[in-house]
């Protein structure tokens, strides 16, 4: 396909196939190698740019989703020279071979442009997409320290210049069309295609799951692909009076679900577990929506969104069609979406916020990990030590996430005590079968949901 994007300031045309990575054209077609490739699978951050001045890796943004769009590379940060923020890393020992550097000047100028005097959480949060072999990362969080302690202030992103690219006339749409490359303006657009076309499409939104798995060899490069990316009726996060629901649109990111009020007063768990997908720059890419459909038993929105009663809404041509998330999953990559319907929202209801609530993620190391075991808790005390609504969600451990069916029968309405929660928790822990190392899962589980009610008790205690 023929494309028309920004680089730099610099308007570029590229011709391409449609899921072709941003960092490939930028390397092979441009020239542009300051953005380097490390594992091609979202992992390193050697590929970081800025589209549209957000974070993201170049290594899984699909060609057919750049027309009109500007990215900043490291060439265009460093245009009149190295900046202070590399002076700093300098002097700080912060860069060896410097094949990493690229991609943590990136991440440091995203980070100051957002926050211009970090904390050292913040530097750590802000550089944890980023891998570095050579220095150790003290030097570089010190570097990033130097620069701002200097009073280094990110470059403007320079403007873009030359002629604006002509919208898609419809012959050029057609044309791609033809090619198999999909790019519908409308929700109602984009429901049509599937319902011509079926399962042959593949829709993409932020990409962070397809791109991976064709590097990687698990997807064959489809015939088909649509792009779901800025499709308003997907990006729609707000209260909505009429259902009660904090409606989530399918193709919001965890950086929006992150930052959104109502999770810092009403949803905390949501907000946490938003968090804690991936670092910044898969936040800013990753979807709700494709978190949901790609059916990844150790996806992590899944557990939380059962426990916080969800209902996840699908849409096709012939209108909207609600499935309670207990019974979105019907087996391993299996989900109840039908070929021609698109995710189009999640629901979270308005009875469950302010719910005591947590999302517990297990892996094999503290942060940025995929789950060995996560679980979304929520329960709403209707007296001291008494709780309703008791809902717990599991993932990882079994073929697709799963609600524990009998929480709600051994915990609601009775007075609790940490005895009693022990006992239940080993029961509920021993209904769920995962697929290995049973013994050591099940007791995770039992040991989660005791922490989660020893929390809510203790903090009874102390509070009385
Ligand atoms: C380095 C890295 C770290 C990661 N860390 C985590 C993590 O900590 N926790 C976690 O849970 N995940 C993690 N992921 C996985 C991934 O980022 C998420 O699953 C992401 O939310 C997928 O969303 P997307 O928009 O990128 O989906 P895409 O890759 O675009 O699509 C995924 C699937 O969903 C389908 N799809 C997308 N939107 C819709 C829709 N509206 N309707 C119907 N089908 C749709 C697509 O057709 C495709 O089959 C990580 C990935 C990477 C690369
Ligand atoms: S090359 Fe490693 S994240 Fe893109
Ligand atoms: S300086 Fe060599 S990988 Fe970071």
């Amino acid at each position: 396909m023929k494309l028309g994007f920004y680089v730099n300031g610099l308007p570029v045309t590229v011709d391409t196939p449609p899921l072709r990575s941003l960092l490939s054209i930028l390397r092979e077609d441009l020239g542009l190698t300051g953005t380097k490739e490390g594992c091609g699978e979202g992992e390193c951050g050697a590929c970081a740019v800025h589209l549209e001045g957000e974070l993201v890796k170049s290594c899984m943004v699909p060609a057919f989703q750049l027309s009109g769009r500007s990215v900043v590379t490291i060439e265009g940060i460093s245009a009149q020279g190295p900046t202070g923020l590399q002076d700093a890393f300098l002097q700080e020992g912060a860069v060896q071979c410097g094949f990493c550097t690229p991609g943590f000047v990136m991440a440091s100028e995203y980070l100051l442009r957002n926050d211009p005097a970090p904390n050292e959480e913040a530097i750590r949060k802000g550089l944890a997409g980023n891998l570095c072999r050579c220095t150790g990362y003290g030097s570089l969080l010190r570097g990033v320290q130097r620069a701002v302690a200097e009073g280094y202030t990110p470059r403007n992103f320079p403007p873009l210049s030359g002629e604006p690219f002509p919208e898609d006339s419809e012959m050029s749409r057609k044309s791609l069309e033809e090619e198999g490359i999909f790019l519908p303006r409308t929700l109602e657009e984009a429901l049509k295609i599937l319902e011509t076309h079926g399962e042959d499409v593949l829709s993409v939104a932020g990409g962070t799951d397809i791109l991976p798995d064709m590097v990687k060899g698990v997807r064959k490069t489809p015939r088909k692909v649509m792009n779901l990316r800025g499709l308003a009726e997907l990006e729609k996060l707000e209260y909505q009076e009429e259902s009660g629901a904090l409606e989530i649109g399918a193709g919001v990111t965890f950086a929006r679900i992150r930052e959104h009020s109502l999770g810092a007063r009403h949803l905390p768990a949501l907000r946490e577990m938003a968090a804690g997908v991936g670092a910044v720059a898969i936040q800013n890419m990753a979807t709700l929506g494709g978190n949901l459909m790609t059916a990844s038993a150790a996806g992590d929105a899944a557990p939380l969104l059962l426990a916080l009663e969800g209902e996840a809404v699908f849409v096709s041509s012939r209108g909207e069609r609600v499935v309670p998330m207990e019974d979105l999953y019907r087996g391993y990559r299996k989900t109840a979406r039908q070929p021609s319907e698109l995710l189009l929202k999640v629901r979270i209801p308005s009875r469950v916020f302010g719910s005591s609530q947590k999302f517990f993620k297990v892996g094999t190391r503290k942060a940025l990990t995929i789950s060995r075991l996560s679980l979304g808790c929520s329960v709403i005390e209707k007296a001291p030590g008494i709780f309703s609504r008791v809902r717990i969600g599991i993932g990882s451990v079994t073929p697709c996430p799963m609600l524990l069916p009998r929480a709600s029968e051994l915990l609601e309405n009775r007075h609790l005590s940490m005895e009693y929660v022990k006992e239940a928790a080993a029961l509920l822990a021993r209904d769920v079968v995962p697929r290995k190392d049973t013994a050591y899962r099940q007791e995770m589980i039992r040991n989660l949901i005791c922490r989660f009610f020893a929390e809510l008790l203790e903090k009874r205690v102390v509070q009385s």
